[in-house]
C-alpha cells in the first residue's frame, strides 16, 4: 500500500497484519459475569472499521477471582467462548486481526472501576450486590493501605493458577482470536511475582531474579504449548516500576530473553503499577515516553517489540518505526478520541489510497466525494 512503514503490512508468525498500528488493550468495566456485551462489539468493532492492523481486547481474566471489578472481562468459563466469537468474526471480516490479552489481577482484585479510583470493595458495596472477594498473591502484602491483604498462594495453588492460564488460552483459541498477549505488567499477578516489593517468598518462586521470574516463565510455557505455532504470542511488561526502581530495564531485558527462548514473539513495553492505585509509572509523560524501553528490548533481547504511551502524531509514529526503534505502534486513548486514526494518519503521511482502509460501505462514498471536490477545485 505504501512506502510508509506504518502502513507496510507485516508478517508475524503465520499472520499478516495490514499495518503496524495496534489498538492497545483497554478495560471497559462493561462485562456481565465476565462475558463481553454489545458494548464490546461496538467498542472493538469500530476500530476494525477504522483501519487498525491488530485490535486487542481488554485484560481478560483467566479465573473469576482474577478480575479487578465485577465489570471486568473474563474467559474463565466455556459460556464466554461464543460471546467473544461474535467479536472476533466481526473484526476479522473487517480485515483486522483479533487479539486477546489474558491476565490475572492477583492482589489488585475486588475493587471499583477507575472512576472510584479503584476503591477496594467493602461491606457497604456488598449491600449493593458488589460482594468483595479476597485476591491472591505471592505474599501477604497489600498493594495499598485500604486494600485487603491477599491470600498467599501455596506451591500447589500456583500450579492451579497456571492451569487456569492454559484453559483460558484454549478458550481464546476456540473464540477465534489470532494473538494472545500475556499481561505481565501494571502490578498484576505476574508483575507481583516479578517484583521484590510484592514477592517476599523464600521458596522456588521468590528470592533472586530467576526465582521471581519462575511463575511468568512456567505460565508462558504452558500457554505456548497449547497456542498454535502459527499464532503469535505477545507478552506485556512493565519495563520499569514506578516505585523505587525495584524492577529495572536490565531485569526486563533478561526476562525478554527468557520469554523469547520460550516462544514469545513480541514484547509490549509499558511501565509501572506495582504499588498504588494507578497503572502507570511515575516517569515524565512526554510523547512516546516508553519508546526507549521497547527499543532496548528489541535490540538487546533480539525480539520484536511494541511501543505504547502518548504516541498520537502520525509523523512521530512513522519516525519511531523508520528509526528501527520498535516493530509495532500501539495506542489506547487516541483511539477513544478517534477510532479512524489510521485513516487520518495515512492521509497525513501522504498515502494515496488511504480511504481503502475503510470498508466499502464507507470508502465508496468518500472516494466519490473526493472526486467531486477535485472537479470543483
Ligand atoms: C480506558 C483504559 C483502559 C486500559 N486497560 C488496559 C488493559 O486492560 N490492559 C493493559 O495492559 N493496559 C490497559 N490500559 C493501558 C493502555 O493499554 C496503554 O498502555 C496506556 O493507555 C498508554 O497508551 P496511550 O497513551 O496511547 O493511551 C488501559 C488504558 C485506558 C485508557
Amino acid at each position: 500500500m505504501s512506502s510508509r512503514l506504518l502502513f507496510t503490512p507485516i508478517k508475524l508468525a503465520g499472520l499478516n497484519a495490514r499495518n503496524r498500528i495496534v489498538v492497545s488493550p483497554m478495560c471497559q468495566y462493561s462485562s456481565h459475569d465476565g462475558g463481553p456485551t454489545d458494548w464490546h462489539l461496538v467498542h472493538l468493532g469500530k476500530f476494525a472499521l477504522g483501519g487498525a492492523g491488530i485490535i486487542f481486547c481488554e485484560e481478560t481474566a483467566v479465573e473469576s477471582r482474577a478480575r479487578k471489578t465485577h465489570g471486568c472481562a473474563g474467559i474463565y468459563n466455556d459460556k464466554h467462548v461464543p460471546m467473544y466469537r461474535r467479536i472476533t468474526d466481526f473484526i476479522r471480516a473487517n480485515k483486522s486481526i483479533p487479539a486477546m490479552q489474558i491476565g490475572h489481577s492477583g492482589r489488585k482484585a475486588s475493587c471499583g472501576p477507575p472512576w472510584t479510583n479503584f476503591k477496594p470493595l467493602t461491606d457497604a458495596d456488598a449491600k449493593l450486590g458488589l460482594t468483595p472477594w479476597q485476591g491472591v498473591s505471592p505474599s501477604t502484602v497489600a498493594h495499598r493501605e485500604d486494600a485487603q491483604v491477599p491470600h498467599e498462594l501455596s506451591v500447589a495453588e500456583i500450579g492451579e493458577v497456571i492451569a487456569s492460564w492454559r484453559e483460558a488460552a484454549l478458550r481464546t483459541l476456540n473464540a477465534g482470536f489470532d494473538i494472545i498477549e500475556i499481561h505481565g505488567a501494571h502490578g498484576y499477578l505476574i508483575h507481583q511475582f516479578l517484583s521484590p516489593l510484592a514477592n517476599k517468598r523464600t521458596d522456588a518462586y521468590g528470592g533472586d531474579l530467576q526465582g521471581r521470574m519462575r511463575f511468568a516463565l512456567e505460565l508462558t510455557e504452558v500457554v505456548r504449548a497449547v497456542w498454535p505455532k502459527d499464532k503469535p504470542l505477545w507478552f506485556r511488561v512493565s519495563a520499569v516500576d514506578g516505585d523505587g526502581g525495584a524492577w529495572s530495564l536490565d531485569d526486563t531485558v533478561q526476562l525478554a530473553r527468557e520469554l523469547k527462548a520460550r516462544g514469545v514473539d513480541v514484547i509490549a513495553c509499558s511501565s509501572g503499577g506495582i504499588n498504588g492505585p494507578l497503572n502507570m509509572a511515575i516517569v515524565p509523560r512526554v510523547a512516546g515516553y516508553q519508546v526507549p524501553y521497547a527499543e532496548r528490548v528489541r535490540h538487546e533481547a533480539g525480539i520484536m517489540s511494541c511501543a505504547v504511551g502518548l504516541i498520537t502524531e502520525p509523523a512521530h509514529a512513522e519516525d519511531i518505526l523508520q528509526n528501527g526503534q520498535v516493530d509495532f505502534i500501539a495506542m489506547a486513548r487516541e483511539f477513544l478520541y478517534n477510532p479512524n486514526w489510521p485513516v487520518h494518519a495515512a492521509k497525513a503521511l501522504g498515502v494515496t489510497d488511504y480511504l481503502d482502509l475503510l470498508p466499502d460501505e464507507y470508502a465508496w462514498w468518500l472516494k466519490r466525494r473526493e472526486k467531486i471536490r477535485e472537479i470543483s477545485k
